[in-house]
C-alpha cells in the first residue's frame, strides 16, 4: 500500500466519523480576511467567558511569583481607584479603536443604524434590547468604535453600562473601563447623565439583563421591561430623554439549551443568578474550524437600531405613579420601533413578533 492510498483511507474514515457524529467542517479554502474574523470572534468569546477566571489567575500567579512586589502595588492601585466605575470610567479611544474589534463586528456582521440624529450638546439614556445571551450587538455598537459610532453621531460619545462586579477584577477591569463601560449603578448613571461636561452622552444600558438572558432563543424576542422601572426613575432623575435601541438578530448568534420556566435547567439558571448576578448559559454556537458545535458565536447578522429619542421631564422624586406613565409611553415607542423597523431585518418579519413580560 503506498503513502496516497493510505491518505485517502484514512480521508474517507474521517468524514465518515464526522457524518455519523453529525459534525459540519468548515472549508479548507476560506480567504484570510474571513479567518481573522472567526479569530476575532473567538477571542472575544474567549474574554466574555473566561475572560475573569484567567485575569484572577494570572493576578495569584503574580503575588506567588519573585513580582510579587508589583501585585501589591497593583491592589494598592486598584483599592485607591475601585470606585472610578461609577464616576465616569476611564475610556481609552485607543483600546476602543483596536482592529479586533473590527474584523469581529465583520464577523457577524454587525451594523449600528439610526433613525434620527441626536443633539450634541445634550445627554441620552439608551435603553438597548434584547439582551440575547451575551449582548454582542450592544458591544460592538457601544463599548467599540468598530460599528463607526463617532461618525454616525458626530460630536457625541457613548459608555456601556454592565455590572458592577466586572470592576472587582483584577486586570479584566482595566480592559472594561478601557472600553469605556461604567457600572449600573444609579450613582453611576446620575453622575454620567447629570455632569455638564459629559455633553452629547449617550449612556447605553442593556435594561433586561441577566433575567433577559435566560430568554434568548433564535428568533424569539421576549424582553425582561414590565418590572424593570429603575431606568425611568433615573432618566426622570436626570431629565435625560430615553432613547429606545434595539439588536434585531441578537437572538440569534447563539443556540443556548432549552430551559422552559419550572424546567430544572431553568432552575438551576435562576438559583445561580440570584448569588452572582449573572445567568449561567451554556452558548451552543459554532467551533473554530467546525459549525456544529461550539462556544463560538454563529455568523447571523445583528442590526442595532437606535429610535427617536422621548422628552423626559425633570424629576428629582417621581412617585411610582409617576414612573408608571413614563414606563408605559416608553414601552409604547420600544414596541412602535420594532414593528416598523423589523421588516428591513428580520427574515420571516410578519411571524415574529414581541413577548413582553
Ligand atoms: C479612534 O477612531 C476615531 C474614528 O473612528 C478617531 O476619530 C480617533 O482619533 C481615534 N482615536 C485614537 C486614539 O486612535
Amino acid at each position: 500500500m503506498d503513502w496516497t492510498e493510505l491518505l485517502q483511507k484514512i480521508k474517507r474514515i474521517f468524514w465518515k466519523l464526522s457524518n455519523a457524529l453529525g459534525l459540519q467542517w468548515a472549508p479548507v479554502d476560506i480567504p484570510m480576511e474571513r479567518r481573522l474574523q472567526t479569530l476575532a470572534a473567538a477571542g472575544w468569546i474567549f474574554l466574555v467567558l473566561f475572560g475573569e477566571g484567567f485575569s484572577i489567575y494570572l493576578a495569584i500567579q503574580l503575588l506567588y511569583s519573585q513580582y510579587w512586589y508589583l501585585g501589591i502595588l497593583y491592589a494598592a492601585w486598584m483599592l485607591n481607584d475601585i470606585d472610578i466605575c461609577h464616576k465616569g470610567g476611564r475610556k481609552f479611544d485607543w483600546v476602543r479603536n483596536w482592529s479586533w474589534w473590527r474584523y469581529y463586528c465583520d464577523y457577524f456582521p454587525m451594523k449600528l443604524v439610526k433613525t434620527t440624529d441626536l443633539d450634541p450638546s445634550r445627554n441620552y439614556l439608551f435603553a438597548c434590547f434584547p439582551h440575547g445571551v451575551v449582548s454582542s450587538g450592544a458591544f460592538g455598537a457601544f463599548a467599540t468604535n468598530a460599528a463607526n459610532f463617532y461618525q454616525l453621531f458626530p460630536g457625541m460619545t457613548c459608555n456601556m453600562i454592565t455590572l458592577g462586579g466586572h470592576f472587582l477584577v483584577p486586570f479584566f477591569r482595566d480592559l472594561v473601563l478601557a472600553l469605556g463601560a461604567c457600572a449600573s449603578s444609579q450613582e453611576s448613571l446620575l453622575h454620567l447623565l447629570n455632569l455638564k461636561k459629559y455633553k452629547g452622552k449617550c449612556v447605553a444600558l442593556i435594561v433586561g439583563g441577566a433575567a433577559e438572558a435566560l430568554d434568548s432563543h433564535p428568533g424569539k424576542y421576549k424582553l425582561t421591561l414590565s418590572r424593570r422601572k429603575g431606568f425611568i426613575r433615573v432618566a426622570m432623575m436626570a431629565g435625560s430623554p430615553l432613547v429606545p435601541v434595539f439588536s434585531f438578530g441578537e437572538p440569534d448568534v447563539f443556540r443556548p439549551m432549552s430551559n422552559p420556566q419550572d424546567s430544572l435547567m431553568r432552575r438551576f439558571q435562576e438559583w445561580v443568578k440570584r448569588y452572582t448576578g449573572i445567568s449561567p448559559l451554556f452558548p451552543i454556537g459554532r467551533g473554530m474550524f467546525q459549525y456544529t458545535f461550539g462556544v463560538l458565536p454563529l455568523r447571523c447578522p445583528i442590526t442595532t437600531v437606535v429610535g427617536a429619542p422621548m422628552e423626559v421631564a425633570k424629576n428629582l422624586e417621581p412617585t411610582p405613579e409617576e414612573v408608571d406613565k413614563v414606563h408605559e409611553e416608553f414601552t409604547w415607542r420600544l414596541v412602535t420601533l420594532f414593528e416598523s423597523e423589523k421588516a428591513k431585518y428580520l427574515k420571516d418579519h410578519e411571524k415574529v413578533k414581541l413577548d413582553l413580560i
